[in-house]
């Protein structure tokens, strides 16, 4: 049996065997999607709903791919095309939602909380796709499971974590999974861009991207979230890319074969080089095509319990 609660709302709640378990289903459901029918009936007679109070492209286009190959009927709900424009609440939508018979609602919401507060509401399972600067399970367990798939296990894995880490949902969802599965992880950030509080935790904390990547066989950038900086946090983009930016001569600063890791959308220029987004140490579009695969693992293991 898959221990699991009736939601995920982030890896904080998780086990290391329960993510663990998330991986491994993911490979079978990877293998799946490489086959020439890659239609299945996990989920066949399930319906999954996509409640976006934000943008994405990514998340919500994965997971109704991912409902729609295990056969479930998926649709997307968006705040500007719905109800919610007209003032309508969110707990009075996840109901609406959810007395239609709906088996899981995948929700993304700028409140950190919001998918917390949806799930205590709702009978259907409430799987977070991204809460304000809280959490984003399911973009953190792509990331293991690209990884995985490369690193093969995570004891002693050295994890360089750089960019905008204040506001990042998924460098917190990255740091609980990977910290639980036995990793090292360091992050660096200006120091405006760093959460307070943040030394108490368990990982190597720095203020310099080099100090931050030395030696470290996975570095992953992180978008410079503008959408959510209410007063310049930094000079100017220019001046975050001199001296934070991602590029080839960093890199040379981690270990010769280390992976380069961004959930995307990346702003070149800024966070990364363009060297660096097209060059042979990334891996940003296996963690896009691998998200499908997570999302799939998501979906099943949250709708059968197993
Ligand atoms: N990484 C991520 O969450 O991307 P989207 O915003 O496109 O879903």
């Amino acid at each position: 049996m898959f221990d699991v609660h009736k939601d995920l709302l982030g890896l904080k709640d998780l086990t290391a065997e329960q993510i663990n378990k998330i991986l491994d289903t993911a490979k079978t459901m990877k293998y799946i999607l490489q086959q020439k029918n890659r239609k299945t009936e996990h989920l066949k007679g399930k319906s999954v709903v996509t409640l976006f109070y934000e943008n994405s492209t990514r998340t919500r286009l994965s997971f109704e791919l991912a409902g729609k190959y295990m056969g479930a009927f998926t649709s997307n709900i968006t705040s500007s095309g719905s109800s919610v424009a007209k003032g309508e609440t969110l707990i009075d939508t996840a109901r609406t939602i959810d007395v239609m018979g709906t088996d899981v609602i995948i929700m993304r919401h700028g409140m950190s909380g919001a998918p917390h507060l949806v799930a205590k509401n709702v009978k259907a399972s409430v799987i977070n796709a991204g809460d304000g600067m809280n959490e984003h399970p399911t973009q953190a367990l792509l990331d293991l499971f690209t990884m995985k798939e490369k690193k093969k296990n995570f004891e002693g894995l050295k994890v360089a974590i750089v960019g905008d880490i204040l506001h990042s949902r998924v460098a917190r969802s990255n740091i609980w999974g990977l910290t639980k599965l036995g990793a090292e992880v360091s992050i660096g950030a200006p120091l405006t861009l760093l959460p307070p509080e943040i030394e108490k935790s368990n990982i190597n904390v720095y203020s310099s991207v080099q100090e931050a990547v030395l030696d470290a066989d996975v570095v992953m950038g992180l978008r410079i979230q503008t959408e959510r900086q209410k007063s310049g946090l930094f000079p100017s983009t220019g001046e975050y890319a001199r001296f934070f930016g991602i590029d080839p001569k960093r890199l040379t600063l981690a270990k010769p074969d280390a992976l380069l890791l961004h959930p995307g959308p990346v702003n070149r220029g800024v966070e990364l080089s363009s060297a660096v987004v097209d060059g042979n140490s990334s891996l940003i579009d296996e963690q896009v095509t691998n998200g499908v695969a997570i999302r799939m693992a998501v979906l099943y293991l949250y709708t059968k319990g197993e």
